[in-house]
């Protein structure tokens, strides 16, 4: 690719945009673009390939980063989001009751499951599998995925703090008012769904898979 040539078509390309033809000049200028690379480096450029995108998984920073690594592990980054098993629940899922309004929420667990039995978009008590945990101190809070793929956070939250602080109790995000079921601000509605849209989630991998 000679330099004269590379002239040629920048030549060609003013004119282009003299017609105003913006399809006709983004098309030159790629191919501009190109020229340059192949003036720039005698081998042909290497074709793109399309390499699947899939969540990689924290521990694959490890071998390059491993101060970096060292660090976030004991940070309570590491902690912000767990699946939701006996090492990371903190909350009392041992058949508690928690009255809101005039609904009384149970936490318990089921075949290993983390359960809560709450108010759903209706008003009215259903279960859900709780899924994830959200941070860790001085509260914790917990996510359950829907079948489609969304993530909502439950209102009810655990006060990790200890006893002697106030803590080790269930209590509502908004308790000076009572939300109801048709509030925007209703654990199932839009206001309190994660900002990971549709993420797709495969119940055998122990880790969350950003779509
Ligand atoms: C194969 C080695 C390798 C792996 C694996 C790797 N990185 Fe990197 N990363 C690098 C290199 C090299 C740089 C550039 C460092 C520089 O410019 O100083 C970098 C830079 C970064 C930066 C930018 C740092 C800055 O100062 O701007 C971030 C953030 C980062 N990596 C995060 C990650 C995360 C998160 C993962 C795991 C999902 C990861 N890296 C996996 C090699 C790697």
């Amino acid at each position: 690719m000679s330099v004269s040539s590379i002239a040629t078509a920048f030549a060609r390309a003013s004119s282009a945009r003299k017609w105003h033809s913006h399809a006709v000049f983004g098309r030159l200028t790629s191919i501009l673009s190109l020229l340059f690379l192949a003036a720039a480096c005698d081998a042909p450029p290497a074709p793109l390939t399309s390499v699947p995108l899939e969540f990689a998984g924290s521990e694959t920073c490890r071998e390059c980063h491993a101060p970096q690594f060292g660090l976030w592990q004991q940070s309570h980054h590491a902690l912000a989001m767990q699946q939701a098993t006996p090492d990371t629940v903190l909350g009392d899922f041992s058949g508690v009751d928690f009255r809101y309004g005039d609904n009384v929420s149970t936490f318990f667990t089921r075949d290993g499951k983390f359960m809560v039995r709450t108010d759903n978009k209706d008003g009215e008590l259903e279960e859900f599998v709780v899924s994830f945990t959200f941070g860790v101190t001085p509260l914790q809070q917990y996510l359950v995925q829907m079948e489609d793929g969304r993530v909502q956070s439950l209102t009810i939250a655990w006060d990790s703090r200890s006893r002697a602080d106030g803590g080790q109790r269930w209590y509502h995000l908004y308790p000076d008012e009572i939300i109801g079921h048709d509030d925007p601000l209703h654990w199932k509605r839009a206001e309190l769904e994660l900002h990971v849209r549709r993420v797709p989630f495969d119940g055998s991998a122990q880790e969350l898979r950003p779509g």
